[in-house]
């Protein structure tokens, strides 16, 4: 399955998120998976099921989905660093939710709202309380 696909079942709300890529040869392959259930008090366990496949297990995106993306993934261990020394709790929130705004507005960053929501029996609460502790795990994993 290939990338514009995932995209549009993002947006159109499906439960799929990206698990894994195979390098066959010359072609780069993603493949996509049904979002798994995760504890949405461990940021740590949300991170490595949901985040990890294009930004890497430590955050510098590098991942290995990531050379498959057209749009790199970002380092998530700078966030603070690239913010002036502080970290942007509030904006990183948004952008999990809400999506990043990419150049001409398509990022090949998912949107973490409703994948979160149709983990969470679409209980806000519990989205935001994902949103709130993958937060709070990035804001761990921020170079020193
Ligand atoms: C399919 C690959 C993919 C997955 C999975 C993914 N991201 Fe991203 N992410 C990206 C890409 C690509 C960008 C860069 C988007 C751009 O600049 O347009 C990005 C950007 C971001 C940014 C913006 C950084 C900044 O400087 O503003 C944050 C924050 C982020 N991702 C967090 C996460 C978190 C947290 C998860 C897991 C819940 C996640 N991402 C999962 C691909 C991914």
């Amino acid at each position: 399955m290939n990338l514009q696909c995932f995209r549009n079942n993002v947006i159109f709300g499906s439960l799929l998120t990206f698990a894994a890529v195979g390098s066959f040869a010359q072609t780069k392959e993603v493949k996509k998976e049904p979002i798994q259930m995760t504890s949405a008090a461990s940021g740590s366990e949300m991170y490595k099921s949901y985040c990890a496949a294009c930004h890497g297990k430590t955050g510098k995106g590098d991942g290995p989905a990531a050379s498959a993306l057209k749009t790199p993934p970002s380092d998530l261990s700078l966030l603070t660093k690239n913010n002036g020394g502080k970290f942007p709790a509030d904006h990183i929130a948004y952008e999990l939710r809400a999506g990043v705004a990419g150049a001409h507005g398509s990022a090949d960053m998912p949107v973490w709202g409703p994948l979160f929501s149709s983990v969470s029996n679409r209980d806000d609460a519990m989205v935001q309380m994902r949103v709130m502790n993958v937060v709070h795990y990035l804001e761990s994993i921020q170079a020193k």
